[in-house]
């Protein structure tokens, strides 16, 4: 056990209870940022006048040999150490002597825990903003690729109207082009140092906190102390855009697994990105897709234990908050591998564009486009519905498509319908004539295909 109190104990700490209160074994992976964070601190000590030059020279030597024996595997973060901070520090003072026992001066574990984890936090929101970039990459050329791509829009999953794949595919564009700008406003809001707050109420030390901000890549100083070491609301926020983030993923997994099945027959999945099974040889499993639905729900769990470790704490830091580390480095490793996964996955799926086709001219998706051909030509709405709703009914008894009736079959229901009424219902014709903005029309999806060029070359990684 090493411990870095002591003095006004009598008595070790129970084993049990020391291995109750440590964090070691899933805080270490915060170790490159609590010896950045001392990194700055100690600059800024010097700086200030409260260490003297040899001492911070000495600090920092024995700081930066720290960082690069444990990223080489030299030194091991083992757990007879409480915490990773009490693993810095130890190590510091074998190396350096009398000069580590200073490095925590006007600084205490909660200011400092609270910083290691809002750097972690702020790379972490990064790195998943760059995977959902090179999702929305893939977005992009699967719709530039599929213009003209004809598939069936659902609604209650029965089939409504024709789209394009690239306008279904362009939702997801939607959404996943909001998770990051939820992501950089997250990013802009917890930007802010808590180093200095001290264990609650600031500290003697003459600290310049701005200073201190700066060189961590800070917009600034956090203004509350208290709230310095007890705010975890970035956190909450992140787990709330990473929860968003799983639900579009899981929303989209469910269509591939959808669509990946024999009755769909839509797409069919890489095989370096499915799996078989060890019983059924005619078996190719979207396992993928799958896992990231499945995963979701921890997601979703990291979100609600941090809101509810949080929600009855009292004024400043107490020893709860400790549990806001396993849920959120869970969700971020999660989040940050189902991204690449699943965008690799997409990059190598294989449209069956003739199924799509054929699967909405079989279900009727031009049946509001018979109507409105009707309408056209002078017949009132309600009575244009009857007449396509028969024509369907028809369709469905002698198993065949709208298109497939003859003209005399048609005119049997209304004298209106000439010889156009087939272009007029053609899958090309009932995505063409939608042409508002944000429908599936061509010329509506080039407009929103510049839009998301420029966009993806402005917030480009
Ligand atoms: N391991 C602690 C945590 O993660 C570090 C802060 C400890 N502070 C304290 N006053 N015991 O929250």
């Amino acid at each position: 056990m090493a411990q870095l109190w002591g003095g006004r104990f009598t008595k070790a700490t129970d084993q049990m209870v020391y291995d109750f209160n440590a964090s070691i074994s899933f805080d270490k992976r915060l170790y490159r940022q609590d010896i950045e964070g001392s990194l700055a601190h100690v600059k800024m000590l010097a700086r200030q006048g409260v260490l003297t030059g040899e001492e911070r020279d000495a600090i920092i030597g024995g700081l930066e040999g720290i960082l690069a024996d444990v990223e080489s595997g030299a030194l091991a973060i083992t757990s007879e150490y409480e915490d990773i901070h009490s693993f810095v520090e130890a190590n510091l003072t074998e190396r350096i002597g009398d000069a580590g026992k200073k490095l925590h001066t006007g600084r205490s574990r909660n200011d400092q825990v609270a910083l290691d984890m809002r750097m972690y936090v702020r790379d972490a929101v990064k790195e998943t903003d760059r995977h959902l970039y090179q999702l929305l990459k893939v977005l992009q050329r699967i719709m530039e690729e599929n213009l003209d791509t004809y598939m069936p829009g659902f609604t209650h999953l029965q089939k409504a109207q024709p789209v394009t794949l690239a306008h279904h595919v362009g939702a997801y564009f939607e959404m996943f082009r909001r998770d990051r700008s939820r992501l950089s406003d997250i990013y802009k809001r917890m930007n802010y140092c808590p180093l200095g707050a001290g264990a609650l109420a600031g500290t003697t030390y003459p600290l310049d906190r701005d200073f201190t901000a700066q060189l961590l890549g800070f917009d600034g100083a956090t203004r509350n102390s208290m709230d310095s070491v007890s705010d975890r609301d970035y956190v909450i926020e992140y787990l709330s855009a990473l929860s968003t983030i799983m639900m579009h993923l899981s929303r989209f997994s469910e269509e591939i697994i959808l669509w990946n099945s024999n009755e769909y027959r839509f797409v069919e999945l890489d095989d370096a990105y499915s799996t078989g099974s060890s019983i059924m040889p005619q078996k190719k499993n979207p396992d993928i897709a799958e896992l990231v639905r499945g995963k979701t729900g921890r997601v979703y769990a990291s979100l609600m234990g941090m809101l509810t470790t949080m929600k009855g704490l009292p004024l400043a830091y107490n020893k709860d908050m400790q549990e806001d580390k396993e849920g959120t480095f869970d969700a971020i490793d999660t989040v940050n591998s189902c991204l690449p996964l699943f965008t690799g996955m997409l990059d190598t799926v294989k449209f069956h564009k003739d199924v799509m086709e054929a699967s909405a001219k079989n279900g009727f998706t031009n049946a509001t486009d018979v109507a409105d051909y009707l309408v056209n030509h002078g017949v009132p709405f309600r009575d244009a519905h009857g007449i396509s709703g028969r024509l369907v009914l028809r369709c469905i008894a002698e198993n065949k498509a709208l298109d497939d009736l003859t003209l005399e079959e048609f005119r049997e229901e209304s004298s209106v319908f000439e010889a156009d009424i087939y272009d007029a219902i053609s899958m090309k014709t009932c995505v063409e004539k939608r042409l508002t903005k944000g429908a599936p029309g061509e010329a509506a999806m080039r407009e929103v295909l510049e839009l998301n060029r420029s966009y993806l070359e402005e917030s480009k990684w």
